[in-house]
């Protein structure tokens, strides 16, 4: 990798772990993961959906209209104060275990989150998690009102660090925003918890780990070979 000059990161499945929604959804159901996936799954395609369509709500919405849906795909009912305490989980996601601590050892390059949350969420979530120190820049798409992959977005990551995106380094563990970031330019890492397979789209991340605590290592490296 080349010298890197700042580290965006993906919000959610890569900071915070959307499936820690699946506590409140223990109210609802003895099978909250399968709500938690079907939940994400729709979100994202609405996303996608809404992008293409120009039709842009923020990712507040877009998120209620995605669990409304899942009840509905599930056969559930929720109350409204149900429906509430579902969504209000999202404003206060956990962190996955080691980005604490590895977003701590990163101090130094100039951190920032570019992610489809709207301001408010990305907000709540930073500061639940404990994380909302370490970035000099949370970055939503709701200042160009699309989604990701479009590259208006992955532009933003640019206009803030104020450095070219192959001088920057993108870190999801999204396959499907892996591919979108590298398409734009930056330099990839995936953040592949799962171990699952890259997305067919004719492009591939510059590195692959496990988890957000072998970042550090990377940069350095890519500081050294570059000095
Ligand atoms: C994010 O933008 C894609 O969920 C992902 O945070």
């Amino acid at each position: 990798m080349a010298q890197i000059q700042g580290i965006l990161f993906d919000a959610y499945g890569t900071l915070f772990d959307v499936h820690s929604v699946v506590e409140a959804g223990r109210a609802l159901t003895d099978d909250p993961q399968t709500l938690s996936l079907t939940w994400r799954q729709k979100q994202l395609e609405y996303t996608w959906l809404r992008a293409l369509m120009g039709r842009y709500e923020d990712f507040w919405q877009v998120t209620q209209a995605a669990l409304r849906y899942a009840l509905r795909r599930l056969g559930l009912r929720a109350s409204e104060a149900e429906f509430a305490r579902l969504m209000e989980a999202y404003l206060s996601l956990r962190a996955f275990p080691e980005a604490k601590a590895a977003l701590e050892r990163l101090r130094g390059t100039p951190l920032a989150i570019l992610s489809n949350g709207s301001p408010r969420m990305l907000a709540a979530a930073a500061a639940s998690s404990g994380l909302a120190g370490v970035f000099a820049h949370v970055l939503s798409v709701d200042a160009v009102k699309t989604y990701k992959p479009s590259p208006k977005v992955y532009e933003l990551g640019v206009q803030a660090m104020g450095a070219p995106a192959g001088q920057l380094l993108f870190v999801s563990a999204n396959a499907w925003d892996v591919a979108g970031a590298k398409a734009f330019g930056y330099q990839v890492c995936w953040c592949n918890r799962a171990n699952a397979p890259m997305e067919e789209l004719g492009v591939a991340p510059d590195v692959t780990v496990g988890g957000l605590d072998e970042i550090p290592a990377l940069v350095r490296r890519a500081s050294a070979g570059s000095a």
